[in-house]
């Protein structure tokens, strides 16, 4: 069995004063990567909005938190993010398309369309999952994205999903070997299916959304993280996990944010 941590949408601000609907953003997302180290995953997969506003400021930090794990973290760009401020922030290192775990191979995608909060694969994106997806010997992927590939019942978040998810579902209908879908952006807990794949969000680290809301809405409910067991014969395990904050002086009534 592998373990695996999903962390999504810490949205880390440029500076320590940064505040999300009254959050601090930082202190969420140290508290909650305290309980994940509790957890002793092998990998840690980060899907995106590492960032609150693509600053270096923001990176750097969140590096320096990575840094302190000893497991190896790979990061997917939200609506938030910055690819190359990112990789500068990382020394470097690129972001990283693919990961393999011997009989599992996680790909990662980029669904962010620049400045827009809305989610699309596009042409390059869905040609790079193709290739992948024949070339790989693996019997088992996870494909994590940012944006929701499906609607989630919150009619404003169903217009930020993923443009092209029809065509997306049509490749990954002709490789079996694709297991789940997991991804960020959301805020809230999401399960379902699409056939035998399972389709899977994940609480982020600050703030929660509203789930089942016409208009955008926030949630009372605490920040969590997901875990995701890879088992030997191909089948998954997974479950979301809270972390109770004290105080964490979320402005519940704020009507959005940029
Ligand atoms: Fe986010």
């Amino acid at each position: 069995m592998i373990k695996i941590v999903q962390v999504t949408d810490p949205h880390i601000g440029a500076t320590a004063d940064y505040r999300l609907a009254g959050v601090d953003t930082r202190r969420t997302f140290h508290e909650v990567m305290e309980q994940v180290r509790t957890e002793e995953p092998e990998v840690l997969l980060m899907t995106g909005d590492n960032a609150a506003d693509y600053s270096e400021g923001a990176y750097e930090h969140f590096f320096a938190v990575m840094q302190t794990f000893e497991q190896p973290h790979y990061w997917i760009p939200g609506n938030h993010d910055k690819v190359s401020a990112a990789e500068s922030a990382a020394g470097g290192k690129p972001f990283q398309r693919t990961l393999d775990l011997g009989d599992w191979l996680i790909v990662m995608l980029d669904s962010v369309i620049p400045r827009s909060p809305n989610g699309e694969l596009g042409s390059e994106e869905l040609n790079t999952l193709e290739n992948v997806l024949e070339q790989s010997e693996h019997s088992n992927v996870i494909i994590c994205l940012h944006h929701h590939p499906v609607n989630i019942n919150c009619t404003w978040l169903d217009t930020q999903r993923v443009a092209d998810a029809d065509e997306f579902f049509e490749l990954v209908d002709r490789f079996p070997s694709v297991k789940a879908i997991f991804w960020g952006h959301i805020h809230q807990e999401f399960n379902s299916r699409h056939g035998e794949v399972l389709l899977h969000s994940c609480p982020s680290t600050c703030i929660q959304f509203l789930t089942d809301s016409d208009e955008f809405a926030l949630d009372s409910r605490s920040p969590g993280y997901r875990v995701i067991e890879l088992n030997d014969d191909g089948s998954i395990n997974t479950y979301v996990r809270r972390v109770e904050i004290p105080d964490m002086g979320i402005d519940i009534g704020c009507l959005g944010y940029e």
